[in-house]
């Protein structure tokens, strides 16, 4: 099999041993949580506010190396691009931040660095290393755990939430941090956690599904449309953003916000191109669970060449259609969204595997990018 025929997941969580160890000694969120169900252990993951019935049951499933290889082998995946799930350590003070951060990408190093051998020269499991982004933290702390992870072979970038050091993604006390992570080729996959105002999901008891199905995705596109706003992508031309859930809402949205722009020409002078130009610039899982979706994304993502400086972005112009699903991963967000009854394969990867091979108008080629090749380029695996 050619490496590029590989099935890649680009969207995969790991609680780490220490990291589970820090949450099972918290009294507060986030936490786990062990008690004893019918003379048995029973630990339970409390991480967001307001955690439905008494937390999500967790296991080896979220810790051990092992389950994730049996998973990868379960779901035919050859090779995984790990990363911490969320909240990382935005709860943390900064002292505590930073060594914790620096000791979890050593770990997450060695969990890969130790795990089978994919072909001569590839192992089946990458990661993404954490920084210490808390506030208070100093910008050298940050550019000195990102010097940490640009040295450690088997992390190829960094996950991160929306907050930032406290500010969110579009402090201007970032700067250094967005060109030292482009300077180090270190592919940034942003993450939500924090949803949206809770107030927003009423008084029905609905479990997770809204902060997860609509909270976690409008988080993710807010953030984004922060940092377009804030000129970021204008000053890093070469930072490589990889956005969770297929970039939420931002592709339905992307028009829409072009025009507010349009119509509010303090913000439109300080940006250098219209807003669906930065869409292609970015990176997307395809973690959209339909090929409806995936096809509008990777369409919204192409149409961005119409908008290259000076052009005119009319209908007329041509748009090559590959370059859209070039810049989507599949991803399967394991271990969240188990199988409620004990099936071989898990639904949440099977419907977004079947999503990718319904797509109307991508050819087999453009599939087996998404199902593996763009990331194996993304993250210079194609050796
Ligand atoms: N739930 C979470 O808390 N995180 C994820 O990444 C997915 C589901
Ligand atoms: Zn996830």
């Amino acid at each position: 099999m050619s490496l590029a025929s590989r099935l890649v997941d680009i969207h995969t969580h790991i609680y780490l041993p220490r990291y589970c160890a820090l949450l099972r000694s918290r009294t507060s969120v986030p936490r786990i949580l062990t008690s004893n169900r019918d003379g048995k252990p029973d630990d339970r993951l409390l991480i967001l506010d307001h955690e439905p019935s008494g937390g999500r049951p967790v296991g080896p499933h979220y810790w051990e190396r092992d389950e994730k290889i049996k998973f990868m082998d379960r779901h035919g995946i050859d090779l995984s691009v790990v990363s911490t799930a969320n909240p990382w350590l935005d709860f943390l003070h900064p002292s505590e931040a930073k060594t914790l951060a620096s000791q979890l990408n050593e770990d997450l190093e060695q969990y890969c660095a130790d795990s089978p051998q994919l072909s001569p020269s590839l192992k089946r499991l990458y990661g993404f290393g954490l920084l210490p982004l808390v506030p208070d933290i100093s910008i050298t702390a940050l550019l000195e755990t990102i010097e940490q992870i640009s040295k450690l072979s088997h992390l190829k970038g960094i996950i991160m939430g929306t907050k930032g050091i406290g500010k969110g993604l579009d402090d201007d006390a970032l700067d250094p941090v967005w060109e030292a992570l482009s300077k180090a080729g270190l592919v940034v996959f942003l993450h939500p956690h924090y949803g949206v105002d809770a107030k927003a999901w009423g008084e029905k008891d609905n479990g997770h599904v809204l902060p997860l199905a609509l909270g976690f995705p409008f988080e993710t596109t807010i953030a984004t449309t922060r940092l377009i706003l804030s000129g970021v992508f204008d000053r890093h031309p070469s930072l490589r953003l990889l956005l969770a859930h297929s970039g939420g809402a931002l592709p339905q949205l992307s028009s829409r916000l072009a025009s507010c722009i349009d119509h509010d020409p303090v913000v439109a002078s300080r940006l250098a191109h219209d807003a669906r130009w930065y869409l292609g610039k970015l990176y997307f899982d395809a973690v959209a669970y339909g090929p409806e979706e995936l096809g509008f994304v990777s369409d919204v993502i192409a149409r961005a060449g119409r908008f290259e400086a000076g052009a005119s972005g009319s209908t007329g112009a041509t748009v090559d259609r590959k370059l859209g699903s070039k810049r989507m991963m599949f991803g399967t967000d394991h271990p969240f969204f188990p199988p409620l009854k004990g099936t071989e394969k898990w639904r949440s990867v099977v419907e977004n595997l079947e999503a990718i091979d319904e797509v109307s108008g991508w050819s087999q080629e453009e599939k087996e990018g998404v199902r593996g090749g763009n990331a194996l380029s993304l993250f210079n695996l194609l050796l």
